[in-house]
């Protein structure tokens, strides 16, 4: 599986699509690619995948820092948002390649502004109003990406975990 789709009806279900995510995700390094037009929802799901891997303290949007980082047990996860990055070459003045490796986690908000500099993505989500729900497309991009799909996947259809909100 390469590709999947949902729809998401509330900002709960971004929420609880971040946690499930990240619980299907967080026990290797992984990038994660974020698009979608503002408001769509990409913090909104950073949130979710941050504090379900027990951040206890605000998700900032890093819209003004470029990237807000957190420490947490083994795992550091970076959450970037290059939306007011004009020329990739920014960010090799902040040194960013030093922000991917064997022990990060890297969600990103706004991709295509560093796409000259940044790594391959392994997991992509497309977010696209849809009224005034959500639609999210996951795209697995390499071998980890698709591990980490297939994991969501088998949360998603278990029955013992709550998925109200999150439909397919
Ligand atoms: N599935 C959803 N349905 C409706 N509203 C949502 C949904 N997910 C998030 N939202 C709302 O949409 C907005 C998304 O904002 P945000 O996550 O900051 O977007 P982005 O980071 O993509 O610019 C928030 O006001 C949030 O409450
Ligand atoms: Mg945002």
């Amino acid at each position: 599986m390469k590709e999947y789709f949902l729809s998401l009806i509330d900002e709960k279900a971004t929420l609880k699509l971040g946690a499930m995510l990240a619980a299907a995700s967080c026990h290797n390094a992984i990038v994660i690619s974020l698009f979608g037009d503002l408001g769509a929802g990409k913090t909104t799901f950073s949130r979710g995948f941050i504090q379900a891997l027990g951040y206890t303290g605000k998700v900032k949007s890093p819209t003004y820092t470029l990237v807000e980082s957190y420490s947490l047990f083994s795992k550091t996860i970076h959450h970037f948002d290059l939306y007011r990055v004009s020329d990739p070459q920014e960010l090799e003045w902040i040194g960013i390649r030093d922000y991917f490796n064997e022990q990060t986690i890297c969600l990103i908000e706004w991709p295509d502004k560093g796409i000259s500099v940044l790594p391959k993505a392994d997991l992509e989500l497309h977010f696209m109003y849809q009224e005034k729900k959500r639609d999210v497309q996951l795209v697995a991009l390499s071998d980890q990406g698709v591990d980490s799909l297939k994991h969501f996947i088998d949360l998603l259809q278990n029955p013992k975990n709550d998925v109200t909100g999150i439909l397919r």
